[in-house]
Parts: structure tokens; sequence; C-alpha cells
């Protein structure tokens, strides 16, 4: 019987511990506000932008939000962006992604101060996380670090599989583990002999945007496995890339979907905007 990690639980635990430093830093004369910004109206991201709010309403800092039209110009978001950079009171700027395709990403996030960059995405917070600076690590990677060691789960010396290179998980994952001692291999689409490869992993991180990819023909017996995959199957119930009943049993310790790595996502972002009250 795998231990099944607890996200939600532990991302409570971030939370109220949070809580209490945002008490800390009110009484030293430190608040601050995240700027959350959105394009369009797309649901998914609606709800993302309500959790933020909630989230940022339950820890005690403030939360400012633009709800601007699809039509927006590039350069009117580019506009407000500047003008949040230098707002004293906003310490996070959060531009909720993907944006409107006449919008270009990378112009977007570059032009946030890395010192306001909670999400982590700015090259500047890339690089910084790279060769082990102070800068925002990406959140949900960050958070995936929080859920092995908050579950005493060793990784040291251990052989770590990811699956997935994206800019958001992947590749911020593969850096993290290594950070933390891991041996680390990523593997992609393009990866021959994926089932061996990630069979030899101690832990398998899977961000493959495949629902119910990985089945037990890639799990080590005693693996702990790692699902940051979303999906509706179709019962329109939710589920990750990872085939839960037929893993849990080989491996040592799992997370489900949902209640495993998505709450720990808003529990670090939060953790970030905490950092930059207090680094002010
Ligand atoms: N869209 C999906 N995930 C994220 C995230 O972590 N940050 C932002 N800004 N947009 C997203």
């Amino acid at each position: 019987m795998a231990l099944i990690i607890d996200g939600k639980k532990i991302s409570q635990q971030i939370k109220d511990e949070l809580k209490e430093k945002v008490a800390e830093l009110k009484a030293n004369g430190k608040t601050g506000a995240l700027a959350v910004i959105q394009v369009g109206t797309d649901p998914a991201s609606s709800v993302y932008v309500r959790n933020k709010k909630n989230a940022c309403a339950y820890i005690g800092i403030g939360s400012l939000a633009y709800e601007l039209p699809e039509e927006t110009k590039e350069e009117e978001l580019l506009q407000l962006i500047a003008e949040l950079n230098t707002k004293e009171e906003v310490k996070g700027i959060l531009v909720q992604l993907p944006l409107p395709k006449h919008i270009c990403e990378d112009k977007i996030i570059q032009s946030i101060s890395p010192k306001k960059d909670v999400d982590g995405f700015h090259p500047q917070s890339v690089g910084a996380m790279t060769i082990g600076q102070k800068g925002f690590v990406s959140c949900t990677p960050a958070g995936i670090i929080q859920l092995l060691k908050r579950s005493r789960i060793e990784i040291t010396g251990k052989n770590c599989v990811v699956i997935g290179r994206s800019n958001i998980v992947g590749k911020p994952m593969a850096l993290l583990m290594l950070r933390e001692n891991a041996t680390v291999t990523i593997t992609h689409s393009k990866t021959k002999n994926l089932p061996e490869i990630c069979k030899q992993a101690d832990i398998l991180i899977v961000a493959i945007g495949k629902p119910q990819f990985i089945g037990s023909a890639y799990v080590k017996e005693g693996a702990v496995v790692i699902d940051v995959g979303i999906h509706r199957d179709e019962n329109n119930k939710l589920c990750g890339d990872v085939k839960f009943d037929e893993v849990e049993p080989i491996a040592s310790a799992i997370t489900p979907v949902p209640g495993g790595v998505g709450p720990m996502t808003i529990a670090m972002l939060m953790n970030n905007c905490v950092q930059s009250i207090e680094d002010k």
C-alpha cells in the first residue's frame, strides 16, 4: 500500500504558516498586495484567478484584480505592467497564462520586474535558479519539492526521472531536483525506450500532459510517483497523467489527482508573495 501524498493537507499547513508570518510582518509595518491580471474570459483561467485572490485573502495579503477584455492590445498590457512595476504597494505581479494569440507571452513575461515576478517565469528568475542564486522559483516545481520534503522522502542520491520539458514544470523541476542532489534524467516526447528509463526511477515526476498515460510498465516497485497532470476523463471525472489504480499498488508513495500537486501551486505562489513582502 502506497503512502497517498495529501497535497490538500500540506498546502493548508503552508498557508497557515504563511498566515502567521504575514501577521508578524504586518506588526513590523510590512504589507503588500499581489496584482493578478487576466486577459479574456477563459473559464479555467477565471477559476485559477479566483482561487489566487481567495488565497491572498486567507493569508492576509491584499490582491488587486485586473480583468481586461480579450481584445486588449499588447501595448496596453505592457503599459499596465510598467505602472504596477513602480507601484509601491504591489509586491507581486501575475499575468494569467495563456494570453490571447495576438499578445506575445515572452514579451509580457520579460516586462515584469524580476523583483515582483512571483510566478518565477522571467528569464532572470530562471537563470538565478539555474545557478543557485536568490530569486523566485516557479510554483508547481517548488510545490513538488515541498510535497517530497514534508512527506520525509529522501531526495539526495536518488534517481529521478522527469517526464516533460516545459518551461513551467519539466525544466525547472529537473533543476530543483538536481539542487536537492538527485541524479536527474529529463525525458520527453522524442525519448526512446521511455518505459525502460522510467523503470530506473526512484522518484518519477510525470508532467506529460496526456490523460492516464503512465501505467505499471513505467514504474519500479517501491518508486515515488508524482503526477502533475490534470484532465477530465470520458465520465467528466478529474484524472492525472498516471493510471492511479494500476500504479498505486507498486509505488511506495503517490500523489492523487485531484488533491496532490494541484493545491501546492497556489500555496507556493503565496510563499513567493510573502518572500517579496519580507524582502522589501
Ligand atoms: N496558467 C496555468 N498555470 C499558470 C501559472 O502557474 N501561472 C500563470 N501565470 N498562468 C498559469
